[in-house]
């Protein structure tokens, strides 16, 4: 693999008054240029894990590194940082400041430097991508949970960030809204961005994702591509996560298959093939 763009070195973080260490000793390479998903229980560590990503949270063992550099944790390191590290937060109370969406949207922007015009133009464009046009003028605390959301993610997509750590994007998202996030990340994976999504929502994982990273207690256990990692049934059965509704499927109709015409089992698996990619083309 080429250098990661982010990587934990045996990074531990463990909160005050919690005996338990909510990461443990984790080693985890996010590979530059890919869509990375990651899945595990509640309690398993995201959410921490994405906290120290952006240097919020300091590992109190191991080491973090951005681009091969040890991350620095001085004021002025950290701005740098979160201007190329962009999280959107679980919880898009905790993100949202402004008063006005468009104020929201706009808040980050003032610390890059840009020109006015350069922050209407971007502000604007993302209020349309983002169909946030009817809202633009609304106090950011009357609108929806959903609504919360669409914002809270245009506020940090809106920053162009190198890396964008999503903390379940979609939780709260209707199907239009959650089609129309699938294109944009889409559209900014493909000018460069890496981008590393949590989510409970396996078949949107199986779509979406390129490389993903199981975690299980603070630790990661399993990663590799999707076709490989849910292969792995009984480590997912054992986590209690289950696995994609097209792998699921698959399997059904392979035993259906198996058990009334065995003889047909090569065609079977040659459309199988076909049928799994299929599903994953966007
Ligand atoms: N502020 C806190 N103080 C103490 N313990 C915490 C705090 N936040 C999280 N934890 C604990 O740290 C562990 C990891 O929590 P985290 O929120 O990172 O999990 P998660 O994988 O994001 O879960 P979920 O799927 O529910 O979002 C859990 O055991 C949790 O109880
Ligand atoms: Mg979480």
């Amino acid at each position: 693999m080429s250098q990661p763009i982010l990587e934990f070195d045996r990074a531990s973080y463990s909160y005050p008054c919690n005996a338990r260490s909510a990461i443990q000793s984790l080693n985890l390479q996010v590979p530059a240029g890919k869509r990375c998903g990651l899945i595990g229980q509640n309690g398993c560590g995201k959410t921490t894990l994405f906290l120290l990503a952006n240097g919020l949270y300091q590992p109190q063992q191991g080491k973090l590194y951005w681009q091969g550099e040890p991350f620095r944790y001085d004021r002025k390191s950290l701005t740098k940082l979160r201007q190329q590290i962009g999280l959107v937060f679980q919880n898009p109370e905790h993100q949202l400041v402004a008063a006005t969406v468009e104020e929201d949207i706009s808040y980050g922007l003032y610390n890059l430097g840009l020109t006015e015009s350069e922050i209407a133009r971007r502000v604007q464009e993302a209020i349309d991508r983002f169909d946030l046009a009817e809202l633009a003028h609304q106090p950011v605390h009357n609108l929806s949970l959903g609504q919360k959301k669409r914002v809270s993610i245009a506020d940090i997509m809106v920053l162009e960030p190198k890396l964008l750590l999503l903390d379940e994007p979609t939780a709260y998202l209707d199907p239009r809204h959650t089609q129309q996030l699938i294109s944009l990340l889409q559209q900014i994976h493909a000018i460069g961005t890496t981008i590393l999504l949590a989510s409970h929502d396996l078949d949107f994982i199986y779509r979406w994702a390129d490389w993903v990273f199981v975690m299980d207690r603070g630790q990661l256990i399993l990663e590799g591509t999707p076709e490989t990692v849910f292969a792995q049934r009984e480590v997912l059965e054992q986590l209690q996560l289950g696995v994609p509704l097209a792998i699921e499927l698959m399997e059904e109709i392979r035993a259906i298959v198996q058990r009334n015409d065995n003889s047909n089992i090569e065609n079977f698996e040659q459309w199988q093939q076909q049928i799994l990619e299929a599903r994953r083309l966007l």
